[in-house]
């Protein structure tokens, strides 16, 4: 609930059951997977925050190294797991075909291999499968997934659709049905883009969103622009500005403060420019997404080295952005 009691855009993003975070590599899906993870627990709420693409970066983000595919709950009702499909395999062969399964699946897992070469959408379907379960399940309140970047995720989040296309009736296809039912329903569901305010990520994101839109039937729900640069003046400042430097004030300041005042003018200008083309491109993305879905930003944060320390600002920011 929002400060007065009402109900919040952040409280409506985490209602629902499965979050996936995607965006180009390095843009800053983990850390907001985290962030989302954090808020989602602080909100009351049992949280699975699953690594896609195991990394073990969300372990070192709460100072744990071994994090498997057996969820570890890292602080309280926030439990981190890092996707196996094989892993994911043998729970499957186990809950579903109640096959007795040895703690070594070497043959399966080889056959699994081969199987999952040849055929597309199985490893896929593991990944999402396993996630949809948590929420069939009813494990959790809330399950977030650090997902791949641009491409696979598609692949990933289509898959359950594909095979269920495949077969015609039977096992499989009852089975991809409640798959699909979580996928598509966006009370459930949804995905949150990410992207940096800049010409490429946001020509990728641009075609992630039209592929993830048209390939997968999972709902975009939130836009997040992250590491914008901020804008150092306002509108009127940057007039300021702009008249000092290029006026005959600039020569008089220059003969009081000495000839330092131009590597200053330098890097405001730099920043200046930075910033708007920051801007430019993040109205970009905006418009790429479309303008019913809400887009935040969170502003690069300087300075820090420590992964822990960004994921908490980026996380007050989400809250502050989503009021
Ligand atoms: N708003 C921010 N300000 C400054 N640094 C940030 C911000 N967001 C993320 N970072 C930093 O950028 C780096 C990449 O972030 P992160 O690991 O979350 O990206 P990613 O999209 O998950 O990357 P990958 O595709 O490699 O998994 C990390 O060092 C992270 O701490
Ligand atoms: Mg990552």
């Amino acid at each position: 609930m929002g400060a007065r009691g009402s109900i919040t855009d952040l409280d409506r993003l985490l209602d629902r059951k499965l979050l996936f975070v995607t965006g180009k590599g390095g843009v800053g899906k983990t850390t907001i997977a985290t962030a989302l993870g954090i808020l989602s627990a602080e909100r009351g709420k049992r949280v699975l925050l699953c690594e896609v693409e195991p990394k073990g970066e969300v372990g070192r983000y709460f100072g744990v190294r071994e994090i498997g595919f057996e969820p570890v709950e890292v602080r309280t009702d926030l439990f981190v797991m890092e996707m196996d499909t094989e892993r994911a395999l043998s729970e499957y062969l186990r809950l579903y075909l109640k096959v007795p399964i040895p703690t070594k699946i070497g043959p399966i897992a080889r056959t699994f291999d081969f199987v999952s070469k040849a055929a597309p959408g199985v490893r896929e379907i593991l990944v999402v499968g396993k996630l949809c379960y948590e929420v069939r399940e009813k494990n959790y309140d809330i399950v977030i997934a650090d997902s791949t970047a641009t491409g696979h995720v598609v692949s990933q989040l289509a898959s359950p659709q594909g095979v269920n296309e495949l077969f015609g009736v039977g096992l499989v296809k009852d089975q991809t049905k409640w798959m699909i039912d979580i996928l598509k329903d966006e009370h459930q569901s949804g995905i949150c883009l990410v992207s940096t305010a800049e010409e490429t990520p946001v020509d990728e994101a641009a075609e992630l969103a039209e592929r993830l839109r048209s390939e997968t039937g999972v709902s975009l729900v939130l836009g997040i622009l992250n590491k914008m640069v901020p804008k150092i003046f306002s509108e009127a400042e940057e007039s300021y500005f702009n008249e000092i430097v290029s006026g005959p004030m600039l020569p008089v300041i220059r003969r009081v403060l000495g000839e330092g005042i131009d590597a200053l003018v330098d890097a405001t200008s730099l920043w200046k420019a930075l910033a708007a083309s920051n801007h430019q491109n993040a109205e970009r993305f905006k418009s790429s997404l479309g303008t019913s879905i809400p887009t935040i930003e969170i502003p690069l944060i300087p300075g820090m080295t420590a992964g822990v320390g960004i994921v908490r600002e980026v996380a007050e920011t989400i809250e502050v952005e989503l009021t």
